[in-house]
């Protein structure tokens, strides 16, 4: 039973490194997300449409932005814009963001400018990961005020890190749709954010069932599935790892 379970999840492994890679815009919700196409610009293939989208209220005081990565490290650009259509406009909301640790990040209190309240907008988060520039775009109202509560979607994966840094590549895309544009790069230098628990435990966040499994480096990596039992997602870990796994 232990062999066979052993070559499911070799499996799991397999697939998860052959196929696409990506991430899932949890909060605000996405406007559609295709694992094939997430990396065209600038809103993973999809068109902003507000008579058909799931608009969500956005607190431009502070609100939350709430995604999952299957990278075990990646860089974040988190920007909005008030072009409907998405093509430009945008702006950084954060510096680049830097996460180690796979599964659920959650940034609370993003911020906007304050005169954007009582307009339809977009937000889009940007992922520079290993394999790709990655986009997601979620269609909003920005409302006045702070948000009360943090969506319950909204978690840290247990052992995330999160620090500022800087990263060429998504300051080029900060105002543009496509990244030709110019662009003033803001620098990122802000400090450091905090860790919270441990490595070895599995996430909090809402995982169905969890598995660990020995890289060959001997790192634990705690797996989690089960984002609303919508999407099946496993560590991308490396072919070298399937190998090893089977072993
Ligand atoms: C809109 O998003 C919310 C929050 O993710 C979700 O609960 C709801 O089912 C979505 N509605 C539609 C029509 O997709
Ligand atoms: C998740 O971790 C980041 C980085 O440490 C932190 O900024 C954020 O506030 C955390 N989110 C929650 C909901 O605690």
């Amino acid at each position: 039973m232990e062999r066979f379970l052993n070559i499911v999840f070799c499996l799991f492994v397999l697939y998860a490194t052959q196929g696409s890679a990506h991430f899932l815009l949890n909060y605000p919700p996405t406007i559609g997300f295709d694992d094939n196409l997430e990396a065209t610009a600038p809103c993973g293939s999809f068109t902003v449409d507000f008579s058909t989208d799931n608009v969500t209220d956005f607190h431009v005081g502070g609100d939350s932005l709430a995604m999952t990565s299957i990278h075990p490290q990646a860089t974040w650009l988190f920007r909005a814009t008030l072009d409907i259509t998405a093509a430009g406009g945008w702006e950084s909301l954060l510096p680049a963001v830097e996460q180690t640790g796979l599964g659920d990040f959650c940034e609370k209190t993003v911020v906007i400018d304050a005169s954007w309240a009582g307009s339809k907008g977009v937000i889009g988060v940007v992922q520079d990961a290993p394999d790709g520039i990655l986009y997601q775009c979620a269609a909003v109202n920005f409302v006045s005020g702070a948000a009360t509560s943090i969506p319950s979607i909204c978690t840290n994966v247990t052992g995330l890190t999160a620090q500022f840094v800087s990263d060429p590549l998504l300051s080029s895309l900060q105002v543009s749709a496509t990244g030709s544009a110019t662009s003033s790069s803001a620098t990122s230098t802000g400090t450091a954010a905090t860790t919270t628990g441990t490595t070895t435990s599995s996430s909090t966040s809402s995982p169905s069932s969890s598995a660990t499994s020995k890289s060959s480096g001997a790192a634990t990596v705690t797996l989690s599935y089960g984002v609303l039992g919508q999407f099946i997602w496993v560590a991308a870990i490396g072919s070298a790892t399937f190998l090893a796994c089977l072993l």
